[in-house]
């Protein structure tokens, strides 16, 4: 299938790359020493405006591995917005393609993090901005991917959006096949449709729980009866690394690789996610897979923010 020309370049010219469809918001994270107590005021040892949103988030890790990336998501036309466009300009994610909308403000996290334990409460608001739709999703050249990310996200449109890939995928030359991995992390009853629509699928230790599942491998057994045939399916949990279940449904498993000094797990998932779609792109077997994911997520523990250049 032919390349059609996208905002004045063709993609027969560039790379063709990783499209990571759903959110980029504000986060406003608050470094303290300590959980605070309800109804106290306490100081915190710094505080940042920064871009969050784990389709953002993924985004400017699988960059800073080099890969051509581009997000696709809504935005809100309001001043504060330019902080999440910056950051993925500095990345060097493509983002040209999202869908503006007025009368709406960015979605904004209000982040706490405990030093003393590295972990990260998340409160979310601002939700006046609308979801992508399947519409939104027919302005993309999908002769211009190679993969297709979902985090999980307003199913019934994501369902339809993967509805056109397959579509797609059944008209192009197998090399020009798009791969679809989806994230199923949110604990809502709805998200189990996602399960059918990706070639690699994520789900999280909270959802796993959710479902009454105590452990990944149990999660994995579990799960595997709604995943597609030859599909794979990977959990992290944490401290304890992540497990993946490959085509043929064998379990594979990599430890954590804990940082010298715990110091931010917020976005943990997130690299972790982007640095399995990195490997599993790049022809690397699951085992190994997991392994560079669980040291890169790891790595990011250790560090503010999600700059792994250094
Ligand atoms: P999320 O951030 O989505 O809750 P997880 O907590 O499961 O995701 O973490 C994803 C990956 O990040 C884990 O598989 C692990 O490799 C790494 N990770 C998370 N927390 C830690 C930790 N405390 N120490 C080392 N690695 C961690
Ligand atoms: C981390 C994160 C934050 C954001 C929140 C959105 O995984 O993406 O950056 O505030 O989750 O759910």
């Amino acid at each position: 299938m032919a390349s059609q020309p996208v905002d004045g370049q063709s993609c027969s010219s560039v790379e063709q790359g990783i499209l990571i469809v759903g959110l980029a918001c504000l986060d406003i994270v608050n470094v303290a020493s300590r959980f605070p107590e309800e109804d106290q005021d306490m100081r915190v040892d710094s505080q940042r405006w920064c871009r969050g949103g784990n389709a953002g988030n993924s985004s400017v890790i699988l960059a800073q591995l080099g890969v051509s990336v581009e997000y696709f998501g809504t935005l809100a036309r309001v001043p504060v917005t330019d902080i999440v466009t910056q950051d993925l300009a500095r990345y060097g994610v493509l983002h040209n393609k999202c869908v503006y909308h007025t009368n709406c403000f960015t979605p904004t996290s209000i982040v706490i993090v405990n030093e003393a334990s590295g972990s990260r409460t998340i409160l979310h608001g601002n939700r006046s901005l609308p979801e992508l739709t399947s519409e939104d999703f027919d302005k993309l050249d999908l002769s211009c991917y190679k993969w297709i990310h979902f985090e999980g996200r307003n199913i019934t449109e994501v369902i339809k959006m993967v509805e056109k890939i397959r579509t797609y995928n059944k008209s192009c030359r197998r090399d020009e096949v798009i791969t679809v991995s989806v994230e199923v992390e949110k604990p809502r009853n709805e998200y189990q449709k996602l399960f059918a629509l990706g070639d690699v699928v994520f789900v999280s230790k909270d959802y796993a729980r959710y479902h009454g599942y105590k452990t990944a491998v149990e999660a994995l057994h579990g799960f595997s009866g709604l995943i597609k045939e030859r599909a794979q399916l990977i959990c992290a949990w944490g401290e304890e690394g992540a497990w993946g279940m490959d085509e043929d449904h064998h379990i594979h498993h990599s430890s954590a690789f804990p940082p010298d000094k715990l110091l931010e797990t917020l976005a943990a998932g997130d690299t972790f996610n982007a640095a399995v779609i990195f490997c599993l792109w790049k022809g690397k077997s699951l085992q190994d897979t997991l392994s560079f994911s669980c040291r890169l997520a790891g790595f990011k523990c250790g560090i503010q923010g999600l700059d792994i250049s250094g």
